[in-house]
């Protein structure tokens, strides 16, 4: 079926108190609008239409896609007058559908009921609580119109089934009803609901479906409503993935904010953000409070409490955490340990090798077996360059070296604990730079001066 789609996101959202514009709040990381965008591209439309008005170059400049046309609605006279700047930008495809942007959560699936039918199709809801919708009024069970709250009558407003605003209308009428409606009710509005009339006094028919989960068509006003579709998305997730095997101590402390993707037998402790594209193999284990951005984590490697990954590989049977950052490039092989307080970024860690307190590894490359003790420190920076640091198969880092980049260690070399190595030490050698000890006897401490 060949359509349009127009989505309407001209309203400022007052009710917000932001100033950024109010498609653009993030729902699940992304912007409001995306996930309606997203949900329209699955409908394969000839024309996407996002009509925007308040915050428009923001707006534009934010969906930089080259699929969506915009059209610009500079006063906000209504949901009619709003449809009418996209009319000229539409295809001649029979049907165009009206979406939301701040609508964000509608399937695709509960979409296309009102795409395989002739005629206006309405999407409708049934709310225990109705308030703030227009109402579908009905005659012998036929659509006689839509009213809004402020323009129903007490009768009117007992009807439990609402507008949710979302309808497919022919566009060889779209254009022509448009032009008809006038903003005669008490907003002094242009109302898109006003077509239904017009269908029925051109006799064409006008039906409605009715939407499962009313979850899909609720619309975004405040922080409030807005943290609830939050948390409404994440249980969904959550959900689907305990569905798929994956254990989640908590599903109501759990957020993804991207992509997820996970093997078998793998568990997730709570307070954990998942974001970007994160790939968890078979029987990974995360701890408790860790946060993972763009990552792959190989089979049975655990990451344990408080850790932040950002743009890491890790290999399978490794051991990361607690409270350990991995930055972009840190490619961990199998087997290595990374423990508390250890940031690496930029670097290629050897299958095996071991940092496993308080170190910084920037811009190296660690074979294998190596061990870097606590406090070592790759001196990678000169205030204008990065430099590189290498330690080659089985060297040993004693604790508090400052290994100073460019420098390499040689295959199963060893450095003293307290190091400042600014030069190549060969391989199986011995490095050793710090001041000899010296012990005085019988010191006697400084005495504190009295101050009087
Ligand atoms: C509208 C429907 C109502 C339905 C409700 C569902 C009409 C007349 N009423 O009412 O029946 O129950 O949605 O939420 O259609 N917008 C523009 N330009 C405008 C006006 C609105 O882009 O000039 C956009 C807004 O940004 C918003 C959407 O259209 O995303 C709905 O507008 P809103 O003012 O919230 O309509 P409601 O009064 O809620
Ligand atoms: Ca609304």
């Amino acid at each position: 079926m060949s359509i349009n789609i127009v989505i309407l996101a001209a309203g400022q959202g007052k009710r917000m108190h932001s100033n950024l514009p109010k498609v653009l709040h993030k729902l699940a990381g992304v912007p409001l609008l995306t996930h309606v965008l997203n949900t329209a591209r699955e409908l394969n439309p000839e024309k996407l239409v996002v009509v925007c008005g308040h915050g428009a170059s923001e707006v534009k400049q934010s969906i930089l896609a080259k699929d969506v046309i915009f059209a610009y609605q500079a006063e906000q006279k209504g949901t009619a007058h709003a449809v009418q700047q996209a009319v000229d930008l539409l295809s001649l495809a029979p049907t165009t559908l009206i979406l939301y942007g701040d609508v964000p959560l509608t399937r695709p699936e509960s979409l296309v009921p009102l795409l395989n039918q002739p005629g206006l199709q309405i999407l409708t809801a049934q709310l225990s609580d109705p308030t703030g919708y227009g109402r579908i009024v009905r005659e012998n069970n036929q659509i006689q119109s839509i009213v809004e709250e402020k323009d129903a009558s007490l009768t009117q407003r007992k009807i439990t089934e609402v507008n949710t605003g979302i309808m497919a209308i022919p566009t060889k009428h779209l254009a022509r009803w448009l032009t008809r409606i006038q903003p005669q009710n008490q907003q002094g509005e242009y109302y898109l609901t006003d077509i239904v009339g017009m269908a029925l006094a051109d006799g064409v028919a006008v039906n409605s479906v009715n939407v499962a989960d009313h979850w899909e068509t609720l619309g975004v006003n405040t922080k409030a409503q807005l943290a609830q579709l939050e948390r409404y998305f994440q249980v969904t997730k959550a959900n689907e993935l305990l569905e798929k095997g994956v254990t989640l101590a908590d599903p109501h402390r759990f957020d993804v904010r991207g992509q997820l993707k996970c093997g078998k037998e793998v568990t997730i402790d709570v307070g954990c953000i998942f974001e970007g594209e994160v790939e968890l193999c078979d029987g990974v284990v995360i701890g408790p409070y860790c946060v993972l951005k763009d990552c792959v984590i190989g089979e049975n490697t655990k990451i344990e409490a408080f850790s932040s990954l950002d743009g890491a590989r890790v290999g399978t049977h490794c051991k990361v955490g607690p409270y350990t950052r991995l930055r972009p490039g840190a490619n961990l092989m199998d087997q290595v340990h990374v423990g508390n307080f250890v940031e690496i970024k930029a670097s290629h860690i050897g299958q095996g090798s071991k940092a496993n307190h308080l170190s910084y590894i920037g811009d190296s490359e660690v074979g294998e077996r190596v061990n870097i003790g606590a406090g070592t420190i790759t001196c990678n920076y000169d205030g204008a360059n990065k430099h590189k640091t290498i330690l080659e198969d089985d060297v040993f880092i004693g604790s508090d070296t400052q290994l100073v980049a460019p420098v390499t260690v040689r295959k199963g070399a060893t450095i003293a604990a307290g190091s400042t190595i600014t030069k190549e030490v060969s391989a199986n050698s011995l490095a050793i730079s710090r001041v000899t000890q010296k012990t005085i006897a019988g010191w006697t401490r400084p005495k504190k001066k009295r101050n009087d």
